[in-house]
């Protein structure tokens, strides 16, 4: 059985954790606080709890979703050798202003790579909001209103494993490419969030809370997004 370890137990966290389950993997889930305080959480999802450095040496895959700015704190050395999934989103009002990517002199999905210097990043699941359509989107593979998600990174067999994965949770994938593309999903983009509303709804609904089961977004029209993807200018970002 394949080990996905998860670190980062909240929106996107627990959303991964349940469909990894429901596909069939062992799952191991982390937060900052320790396992004690997932314990009632990690019983609901059927998940093992563990600190952050044992979802790094459990998992054969490594999923992490913590806030950008707290990067640093991942375990890089027990991360080493392994793919490890990245969902960070640069939000300054949350993470602080950081010149280098106010400046667009490096992506994200760049940094936390270089701090995982040893490990194999891919950047996915970005670019979806966790709370409703990263839920209500996900179909059987095959299925005529499947959604895809694009993804990056610098190794193709990495990327490869990771279309695996998505398959296997329910999505397609978009190929990217190299880190320094992965931009192109970033927020503000035309593929952030936008292509899987549902009618009528707007990221601003989103927000102020509505209800939204989303519809969805097919690979070609993902692939046509990111191939006309404009870099948006991330020193103006307001949130
Ligand atoms: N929410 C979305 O819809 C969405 C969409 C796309 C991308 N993203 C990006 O994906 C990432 C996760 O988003 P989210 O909304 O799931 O975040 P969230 O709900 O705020 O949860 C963050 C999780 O990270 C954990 N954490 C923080 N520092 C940690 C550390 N050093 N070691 C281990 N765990 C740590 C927190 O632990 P505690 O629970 O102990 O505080 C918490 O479980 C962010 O970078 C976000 O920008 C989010």
């Amino acid at each position: 059985m394949t080990t996905l370890g998860i670190i980062g137990s909240g929106n996107i966290g627990t959303v991964v954790a349940k469909q990894a389950v429901a596909a069939g993997y062992d799952v191991v889930l982390a937060n900052s606080r320790g396992p004690e305080s997932l314990r009632e959480k990690a019983a609901e999802l059927g998940v093992r709890a563990g600190t952050a450095v044992e979802a790094a040496t459990a998992g054969d895959i490594v999923v992490v979703t913590i806030p950008f700015g707290r990067y640093a704190e991942l375990p890089a050395e027990q991360l080493a050798g392994k793919v490890v999934i990245d969902t960070l989103n640069y939000y300054p009002s949350r993470d602080g202003r950081i010149e280098e990517l106010d400046e667009e002199q490096v992506t994200t999905a760049e940094v936390v790579q270089r701090h995982l210097k040893d490990s194999r990043t891919v950047k996915t699941f970005n670019n979806i909001t966790a709370a409703v359509h990263l839920d209500s989107l996900p179909r059987p593979s095959g299925a005529a209103d499947r959604s895809a998600l694009p993804l990056s990174g610098n190794d193709a067999e990495a990327r490869a494993t990771v279309v695996e994965l998505l398959d296997k949770l329910g999505w397609d994938a978009v190929d990217v490419g190299p880190l320094t593309e992965s931009w192109r999903h970033e927020p503000e983009t035309a593929v952030y969030v936008d292509p899987y509303l549902g009618a009528g709804i707007t990221f601003e609904d989103l927000v102020g809370g509505a209800q939204d089961a989303g519809s969805p977004a097919p690979a070609a029209e993902i692939e046509k997004l990111i191939a006309t993807a404009h870099r948006p200018p991330v020193r103006d970002r307001q949130f």
